[in-house]
């Protein structure tokens, strides 16, 4: 069995499998948006959404478990992912996550962390022993763990600051290149509460009062850039760039209603970290690489499509 599949079934294994949704990050909810570059984006990269024309936008914002029903108060990362309908009719993916970085360096190993995180079936709780098995032989993965464990609930998506993790190369007009990495950054701020509050709240809190709160007003994040100076690892997911690093803003998304006809029917969506344009390039980190393999496997059996349709 190929590795994709078996990332899938490891989703699985962990989560349940659950037809017709996705094996990770399940639960979700979709929102229409507009995305603005600023000046400065455009004299970084020739890609065609980075020169200032505004351009559509679908954003989905997710929990990152694999089950439908898994409560909004659980402790776990959340998603934003970004589609960009460029003049032409191209797309765009941009695709990031609440921890700024990741616990695993190569796709055999995020699939090893899947099995390892499988609770015990005699207790049900986490089994330690195998988690702390995976550490001890991957240092570069405590970062992340670490992360996730001091990580307390956002009082609401939209007060969440999202990392694409991976670094990519963005191409300007006159040639040069330079490697960056992708935040969303909160306009409202970034907002915890706590595991207590958050359960108050129940289970579908962060589902509901991002409906809410977008059908009241707008919701808006600033694209920030994050550039890499010389040296810095830029294949390494697990790897954070210094905080120091130059940052550039890069645009604004203002996201403006629900988008409930998408996913409806025939309608597949799905967000691929490599759907990438002209201008903006795939930097060689391996679960960068490894994503869509991954991605069309679950979306294949969600869906019926075949891979590389979408
Ligand atoms: C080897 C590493 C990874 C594997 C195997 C993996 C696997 C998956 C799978 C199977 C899905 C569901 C796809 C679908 O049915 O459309 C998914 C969704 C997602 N993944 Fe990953 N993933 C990996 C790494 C990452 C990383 C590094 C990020 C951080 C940027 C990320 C963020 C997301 C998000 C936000 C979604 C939800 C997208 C949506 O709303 O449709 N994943 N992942």
């Amino acid at each position: 069995m190929g590795l994709a599949e078996q990332a899938v079934d490891a989703a699985n294994e962990l989560y349940g499998s659950h037809p017709g949704h996705r094996a990770l990050h399940t639960k979700g909810s979709l929102f229409t948006g507009w995305f603005t570059a600023t000046g400065a984006a455009a004299g970084l990269t020739r890609a065609i959404h980075m020169q200032g024309e505004p351009v559509r936008a679908t954003v989905r914002f997710s929990n990152g478990a694999g089950a439908p029903d898994a409560p909004d108060y659980a402790r776990d990362a959340r998603g934003m992912a970004v589609k960009l309908y460029l003049p032409g009719g191209d797309k765009t993916d941009v695709v990031a996550v609440s921890n700024p970085f990741f616990p695993a360096r190569t796709p055999e190993d995020f699939v090893e962390l899947l099995r390892a995180r499988k609770p015990d079936p005699a207790t049900g709780e986490p089994d330690m022993e195998r988690l702390g098995a995976f550490l001890g032989a991957h240092q570069e993965a405590v970062p992340a763990i670490q992360w996730a464990l001091a990580a307390q609930p956002p009082a609401s998506y939209a007060q969440v600051r999202y990392f694409g993790i991976h670094a990519y190369k963005w191409v300007a007009a006159d040639g040069s290149e330079r490697f960056v990495r992708y935040r969303w950054e909160p306009e409202a701020g970034v907002a915890e509460i706590s595991p207590e509050e958050a359960r108050e709240r129940g289970a579908d809190y962060l589902y509901e009062e991002i409906a809410k709160r977008v059908s009241a007003s707008p919701v808006a994040f600033e694209l920030e850039l994050q550039l890499a100076a010389e040296g810095d690892p830029i294949d390494d997911p697990t790897a954070a760039w210094p905080e120091e690093r130059d940052t550039v803003r890069a645009g604004r998304l203002e996201i403006d209603g629900p988008e409930p006809d998408r996913e409806q029917g025939d309608d597949v969506l799905v967000f691929d970290p490599t759907r990438v344009v002209d201008g903006i390039e795939l930097s060689d980190d391996p679960i960068l690489r490894f994503r869509p393999s991954a991605y069309s496997v679950s979306v294949e059996r969600r869906s019926g499509i075949p891979a590389p349709a979408r």
